[in-house]
């Protein structure tokens, strides 16, 4: 059995959430993290996909958005760095693309430290696009928390924790 792990990062908050996620699911499973701009068209064949986005603008990136996120990288005020596999297209462009069926999926997301209701969320867009191409929600869409676009070292901790549940879960579901 094993697991992929896809995501999509500006400044690195969400690719450290993808990888903590893995190390959860990486106790008991094999699990690959991939960057949205290598997956291809197909949705990875495996077990478990968790899918993540960073918010912006209350939902996905655009190239308007990922344009800004440079522009911000380039502001030393702001004391951020541009991912390295930043530049190219982000799971919006990943969704729309998909030639294949998912398969079982979680969405997640990195977004502002306050309701989601004022803030938006990557990942129930995430999830709404999979479900509408046939996806199964392995189970809700969850949001990783950042300030001054800065994950809490607790928000790593929670997704290692929730990246073992998740797996946990899905080894029972597919044993009953
Ligand atoms: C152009 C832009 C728009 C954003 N809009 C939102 C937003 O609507 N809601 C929110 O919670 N965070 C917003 N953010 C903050 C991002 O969610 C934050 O930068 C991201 O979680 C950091 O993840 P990353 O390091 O993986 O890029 C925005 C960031 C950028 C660059």
């Amino acid at each position: 059995m094993s697991a992929v792990v896809i995501y999509e990062s500006m400044f690195g908050a969400t690719r450290m959430v993808a990888e903590a996620l893995a190390r959860g699911i990486g106790r008991h499973t094999d699990v690959t993290v991939v960057n949205v701009n290598t997956v291809g068209h197909e949705f990875p064949v495996a077990d478990l996909v968790l899918v993540g986005a960073p918010t912006h603008v209350h939902g996905l990136s655009s190239p308007t958005t990922r344009d800004q996120a440079v522009i911000w990288t380039k502001d030393p005020a702001r004391k951020l760095t541009l991912e390295p596999e930043a530049p190219g297209s982000g799971v919006r462009e990943w969704l729309e693309g998909l030639t294949s069926r998912p398969g079982d999926f979680v969405a997640f997301d990195t977004r502002a430290d306050t309701a989601e209701l004022l803030t938006g969320s990557a990942a129930k867009h995430i999830q709404k696009a999979l479900k509408k191409a046939g996806g199964h929600a392995q189970s809700e869409h969850e949001s990783f928390l950042v300030h001054d676009n800065s994950l809490d070292s607790s928000e790593l901790e929670r997704a290692e924790a929730l990246g073992e549940r998740l797996w946990t879960e899905q080894l029972s579901a597919a044993r009953s």
